[in-house]
C-alpha cells in the first residue's frame, strides 16, 4: 500500500472534497488517500464537542482568564470551532491561543465552501476562514495559528517555543491507516507540549494507543459511551494527562492493555514510513509474549 502522507501531496491534482451527511445534519469528508472518513457518521459536530470539547473539560477550564489549546490534524476545523464556540460561550472574555497541526492545506479550505461554513456561527466562520486562507486568525480574544506539514515535523515547533497546552485534540486518521501520529516516540513530543493540568483527548480506544499513551508517561482514562450500543463498543475514546483521570479504565479495557493488541506503535527517528512502521508492529507483535486479543474477546464476549 502506498504511502498516503507521501502521496497526498505529490502534485497531483488537489482532491475536490465532496460534503458528506452525517446524522447530526452537519458534513464531513471523505479521505480516498487513507480510506477513512474525517468524522463519525453519527455526526460530525457532536463528535467534536463530545469527544473532544467535553472529554478536555473546557467548560470547566473556561472560567481561567487564558487557555492554550493545541489541535493535532486540524482537518475542517472542527475540534477548534467547537472548543472556541464552548469556552465563548462561558467566558466570552476568556484569551484563548490555538496552534492547529494539518498536513493538507486543500482539507480547511474545502470546508469554508458551503455548507459546510454554516455549521458555524458567524464569528467562528471568520475565524475558520482566516486559517484556511491564511493559516492564522487574530481577534482581541484568539491568537490562532495553523502549521501545514507533517505534524511529526511541524510538532517540534511547538516544543520549541515551550507551549504547553491546557487542552489537547488528537484526531489523526486511524493507527491502521496513519500509524505515523500514534507512535510512541510522538506522543513523547505531543505529552512534551501538555501543561501540567491539561488534557489530550482522542477518539481511539484501541490499547495500541493507550499503552503508547502510557508510555510516553501520561495517566489514562475512558471516554464512556453516552449510552451502551453493542458488544463490540465499549468507550468513545481515551482521555490522558499527567493526573489520574476521572474515568478510569473497566477491569475490560484494563485487560485489554494486557494483550497483544497493546504492543504500541514506534517511529524511532520520527521518520519512518507507514509501511516501515506497520511492519515493525507486525514483527513486534509476533515476538509478544502476551495474551491473544482473540481470547480476552472471547472471555469478555466481545464480537
Ligand atoms: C480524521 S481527520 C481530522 C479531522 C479534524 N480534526 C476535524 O475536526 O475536521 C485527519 C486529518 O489528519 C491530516 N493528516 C494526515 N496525516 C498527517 C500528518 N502526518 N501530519 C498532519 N496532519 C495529517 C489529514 O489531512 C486530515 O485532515
Amino acid at each position: 500500500m502506498p504511502d498516503p502522507t507521501n502521496e497526498s501531496l505529490s502534485g497531483k491534482q488537489p482532491p475536490t472534497w465532496q460534503p458528506q451527511l452525517t446524522q447530526d445534519g452537519s458534513f464531513t469528508f471523505f479521505s480516498e488517500t487513507f480510506g477513512e472518513a474525517f468524522h463519525s457518521s453519527q455526526g460530525a459536530k457532536t463528535e467534536a464537542f463530545q469527544k473532544f470539547a467535553a472529554a478536555t473539560q473546557l467548560a470547566e477550564q473556561a472560567r481561567k482568564p487564558s487557555l492554550r489549546l493545541l489541535d493535532v490534524c486540524y482537518g475542517l476545523g472542527y475540534n477548534t470551532a467547537a472548543a472556541l464556540e464552548t469556552i465563548w460561550q462561558i467566558n466570552p472574555h476568556c484569551q484563548v491561543e490555538v496552534y492547529g497541526l494539518e498536513l493538507d492545506p486543500t482539507v480547511p479550505l474545502g470546508a469554508i465552501a458551503p455548507p459546510l461554513l454554516e455549521t458555524w456561527s458567524p464569528p467562528l466562520q471568520t475565524i475558520l476562514q482566516s486559517l484556511a486562507t491564511s493559516q492564522q486568525a487574530q481577534t482581541p480574544s484568539l491568537n490562532a495559528q495553523l502549521l501545514l506539514g507533517d505534524a511529526r515535523q511541524t510538532l517540534q515547533q511547538v516544543r520549541a517555543i515551550a507551549f504547553q497546552a491546557d487542552a489537547i485534540f488528537f484526531d489523526p486518521f486511524s493507527p491502521r491507516r496513519c500509524p505515523q501520529l500514534w507512535t510512541v516516540e510522538f506522543f513523547q513530543g505531543v505529552a512534551d507540549c501538555l501543561a501540567s493540568t491539561g488534557r489530550l483527548a482522542t477518539y481511539s480506544r484501541a490499547a495500541s494507543v493507550r499503552s503508547a499513551l502510557q508510555l510516553a508517561g501520561l495517566q489514562i482514562g475512558s471516554i464512556p459511551l453516552k449510552h451502551s450500543e453493542s458488544s463490540h463498543e465499549w468507550s468513545q475514546g481515551t482521555v490522558a494527562g499527567f493526573e489520574p483521570q476521572s474515568d478510569a479504565l473497566s477491569p475490560m479495557e484494563q485487560e485489554h492493555l494486557q494483550t497483544r493488541a497493546a504492543v504500541p506503535y514506534r517511529d524511532p527517528s520520527l521518520s519512518d514510513s507507514m509501511e516501515e512502521i506497520l511492519e515493525r508492529h507486525r514483527q513486534e507483535q509476533g515476538r509478544s509474549l502476551l495474551e491473544s486479543t482473540s481470547s480476552w474477546r472471547r472471555r469478555w464476549g466481545i464480537h
